[in-house]
This record gives structure tokens, sequence and C-alpha cells, in this order.
């Protein structure tokens, strides 16, 4: 079977004769390949050039033999034309010039149509298609509305969320109509990923699982619940992907998405009977890959294990790869879970 049919039959529930395997963040620093393209283009640069796109986007699927690729593209991006100024500083992530910080900042934000403001991306989803030529189904991505507005209320990245948290406990109204403008464009944006070839998309809320239960379910899930029932319309398979998400996971199942990934502080198994009726993404450690190879098959084994040859499992880390990575551990993993699941390990 092509690795097109392995991924996306995983993500529809159905049987598969081996685990399909990619890894967030599989484009990047860690690889040779990508450095040397960033050594010419900026981060915003490759993501508006969309040959440079394509290039990056298959470079691991070249290296690494994964069964998808992801669009080479960022969260933030939807920042610029929302007028907020986005850019990344040196080493510090990202930056953003005007946050927002008031009902009046909110209330100033423009109406974004994604094929306007967002077009160069849906051209990179269509040239990354071609480029791909059939090879492995193409991710379309973008951010929830809660990690989003996180980093637009912060400036930027954060560990404890004070400012975010703030701003939704003391602006609530200011609040919702913020995540509801941000979950209409990402919304929107996803299903317009799909119209231009995307085959799949990731909802990444990477940071939801800073907020307890209750708060989850009044100030985000109605509003990832709209931006997954926009991105449905796409008409492709959605996975609601979050990171700490452990006390969430059946409200985030509620908000939406066939798939959802979880990352390893839950026992793969533990999650998969909480969540009845849905696939399950993840959920290896990113730093097991730079531990020894023995403590990786060990990992890896166990995870196959827990899953159980169920149908709908999607193997992946459980966040993204970090940059102290050797892409040959990588490319183990991409052949452990084939052999493995295929021999029903
Ligand atoms: O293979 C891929 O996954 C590539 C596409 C991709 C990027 N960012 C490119 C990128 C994807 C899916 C993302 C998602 C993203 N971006 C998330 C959600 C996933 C997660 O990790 O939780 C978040 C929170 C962001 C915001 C962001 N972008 C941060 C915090 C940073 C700085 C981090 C760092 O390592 O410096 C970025 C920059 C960024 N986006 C890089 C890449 C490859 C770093 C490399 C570079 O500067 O060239």
């Amino acid at each position: 079977m092509s690795a097109e049919g392995a991924f996306l039959k995983a993500c529809r529930g159905q049987a598969v004769p081996y685990t399909p395997v990619w890894f967030m963040r599989q484009a990047g620093r860690y690889l040779a390949e990508y450095r040397a393209i960033r050594a010419k283009a900026s981060l915003l640069e490759i993501c508006r050039r969309s040959d440079l796109a394509a290039e990056v986007t298959l470079q691991p699927v070249a290296r690494l033999g994964v069964d998808a690729a992801i669009l080479f593209a960022d969260i933030l991006l939807p920042f610029e034309p929302l007028g907020l100024g986005l850019s990344f500083a040196k080493g510090e992530g990202p930056v953003i010039a005007r946050p927002v910080r008031s009902p009046t900042d909110v209330a100033r934000l423009p109406e974004v149509d994604p094929s306007d403001g967002l077009g160069y991306v849906l051209d990179a989803v269509r040239t990354i298609r071609k480029a791909l030529d059939g090879r492995v189904p193409l991710i379309g991505f973008a951010g929830a509305p809660f990690t989003l507005a996180s980093y637009a209320i912060e400036g930027g990245g954060t560990r404890d969320f004070v400012t975010t948290k703030r701003f939704m406990y003391s602006e609530p109204d200011a609040w919702h109509t913020l995540l509801d403008r941000l979950a209409t464009l990402v919304g929107r944006y996803l299903a317009a990923q799909a119209g231009a070839g995307a085959q799949a998309l990731q909802l990444f809320d990477s940071w939801v699982g800073c907020l307890s239960p209750d708060d989850y379910r009044e100030y985000v899930q109605p509003h990832s619940a709209t931006a997954l029932s926009l991105a449905a319309e796409g008409g492709v398979p959605v996975i609601h992907f979050g990171t700490g998400t452990s006390m969430l996971l059946e409200f985030m199942a509620q908000a939406g998405g066939d798939v959802i990934g979880v990352d390893w502080r839950i026992s793969l198994d533990v999650a998969w009977s909480r969540l009845p009726g849905h696939g399950i993404q993840g959920n290896l450690d990113p730093a097991a890959l730079l531990g020894p190879v023995p403590t990786l098959e060990a990992k890896v084994r166990d995870i196959l294990r827990r899953a159980a040859g169920r149908s709908g499992h999607v193997f992946n880390l459980g966040h993204g790869v970090l940059q102290q990575t050797d892409p040959e551990h990588l490319r183990a993993v991409v052949d452990m879970v084939h052999e493995w699941s295929a021999a029903g390990v």
C-alpha cells in the first residue's frame, strides 16, 4: 500500500497493513539541508516563497521515509494580516510587535479573508502537492484559538500564561470576542487549505494544557468547536492536538477532530480508552530521541503495544522534534514503527 493509503486510512479509523508515522516539526533546524536554506532565507521568506516552502516540506519526506508531509508554514502567520506585527528574533522565538491587551485592541482587529491575507500559504499548498506527486499526503495546519490568543496577548512565548489568564478572567467579553474572531479565521483558513489540496488538517492547541478543565470548557471549548466545524467543511480528516491535556481529552474530543493528538504525559492506551470513536496520534517523548537507541526502541515498542493494533493509530511524537535530534534516530523510529506494526508486535 502507498504511504498515502496508510496515513489517510488511519485518520479515518480504517485498517492499515502498518502503522503510519510522521513527526511534528519534521522540517526544521535539526536537518542540515534545512539549515542550508535558512542560511539564505528567513523563516518568513521561506513561508512566503512557495518554491522554498515546497523544498523544505519535502526534505524530511526524502530523508526519513515518513508517511505524511506537513505544510511548511507557522501557526503565527495569521498575525500579519491581523496587523499584530510578527517577527522571529534570533534565538528568542516569535515577537509580536503590537500585542492584544485591551478590549479596544480586540475591536480594532480587521476581518481577514484567508484567501487574501494568507493566499501565499494556499499557493504553497498547491506547489507542494505538485512536488509531492502523490508520494505521501500533505497535512495542512493552523493554531487553535487559545494557543494563538496566548501569543497575541503575551506578545511572544511564555511559561506561565499570566498575561493571557489575566485578560481571560478580567475581560471575559473581549476574550470571547477575540477567540471567536480567531476561531472563524483559522476555521476558514483550514478549509481553504483543504480546498487548495491539503489532504488532512491539524489544529495545534499546543499550550491549552495550562488550563483547568472548567476553564477550558468555559473559555476555550466553544471556540475550538467553531474552528473545527469550519475546518470539517474542508472534507478531509482533522487531527486535534495539544500537550499536557490529560485532564482535557474528553472536552477536546467534544470540540471536534477525528484524531486526537496526545503527548507522553499520558499512556496511549489510557488516553484511547477515554476517547471512543476517535483515532489517536502520538505519543513518543521527543527527548527519547536524544537517548541511546535501545532505550528508544523500548519506548517505541511500548507505544505500539499500547496501541495494540487498533485501527486509527497515527504514530508521532508527543510534541515537536527537538533541535538537538539526530535525523538517523528519527529514521530508525520510522523503520521500527513500520516493521513492528506490520509484524503485529
Ligand atoms: O515540519 C514542520 O512541522 C514545519 C512547519 C511548522 C513550523 N512551526 C515551522 C517553524 C509548524 C507545524 C509550526 C507550528 C508552530 N509554530 C507551533 C505549534 C507546534 C508546537 O511546537 O507547539 C508553535 C507554538 C509555533 C510558534 C513558533 N514558531 C515558535 C514558538 C517558534 C520558535 C521556536 C524555535 O525553535 O526557535 C517558531 C519558529 C519556527 N517555526 C521554526 C520552524 C521550523 C524554527 C526554525 C527557524 O527559525 O528556522
